[in-house]
């Protein structure tokens, strides 16, 4: 998915993101030291979360997102609205980061769905955190677009083929649990996104990356008759928002 091409957009459809990312920032304020802490945003996109954690005004914030463009427009707002912290931005895969100091809390909201080896990821960043340090994890679950795909179904007669993943939280207590991390907190809550008509709705979910990414795309019929299923059973979309605190443990 690239995200280059949708960062202009980005902020103008990403409302669901931005609610995770707001319900994260508070779950995990009870975990985080008295003194200044040093923060990582992975996945920052276009500053959602990273804005929430630079009002902390913590020690060093560190922003890493894959995408140019998303980073340009989060490195605007951190000028505009914090240009007396400590701030750095990273152009990295996440997947392939070393950081060079370790953090008092990693945060990852509304981007772990896009990772290639999730597991991998977690064996790596367990060494990034401070003793007693928290990972703070904002996903999106499997409700999420239930009204898409099950209208997609009707019509396509298979699934939306999307790179997203999206787990359930009990899969993802699992993985992470596997890879030494124990669940702190938790909360969780459905988001509606309401569309005016199907045009709109599909677009926006495209301007996410969440369709268009299929290799076998719908055809013209398929897209129309898409439409009017979303039109008759429902233009209010489901987001499932998960916010997580994990502590790593030996
Ligand atoms: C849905 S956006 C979420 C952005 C932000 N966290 C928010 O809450 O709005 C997902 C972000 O993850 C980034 N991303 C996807 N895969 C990545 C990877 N492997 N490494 C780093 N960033 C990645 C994308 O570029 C995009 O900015």
């Amino acid at each position: 998915m690239n995200f280059n091409i949708k960062a202009s957009k980005y902020d103008s459809v990403s409302e669901p993101q931005s609610e995770l990312a707001e319900e994260l920032f508070e779950l995990s304020l009870d975990y985080l030291p008295n003194t200044p802490p040093v923060l990582l945003d992975i996945g920052c996109g276009t500053g959602h979360l990273s804005l929430e954690l630079a009002s902390l005004f913590p020690k060093n914030l560190d922003c890493l997102d894959i995408s140019k463009e998303m980073l340009k427009i989060c490195k605007e707002k951190l000028q505009v609205n914090f240009p007396n912290i400590q701030w750095r931005l990273f152009e990295n895969d996440a997947e392939d980061f070393e950081p060079d100091i370790m953090y008092d809390a990693i945060y990852c909201s509304a981007t772990i769905q896009w990772f290639k080896d999730l597991p991998a990821f977690l064996a790596k960043l367990k060494r990034w955190l401070k003793p007693r340090g928290i990972l703070a994890i904002g996903a999106f679950g499997e409700k999420t677009l239930q009204e898409l795909h099950k209208a997609y179904k009707e019509v396509a007669a298979r699934q939306v083929e999307t790179k997203a993943k999206f787990y359930s939280k009990k899969e993802l207590i699992s993985i992470f649990k596997k890879a030494g991390f124990a669940l702190e907190d938790s909360a969780e809550c459905l988001y509606t996104q309401t569309f005016e008509n199907p045009d709109i709705a599909l677009k926006t979910l495209g301007n996410m990356g969440v369709t268009g990414t299929s290799k076998k795309p719908l055809n013209r019929m398929e897209i129309q008759k898409l439409k009017e299923a979303l039109q008759k059973n429902s233009l209010d979309f489901t987001w499932e928002l998960m916010a997580m605190v994990f502590r790593g443990f030996v």
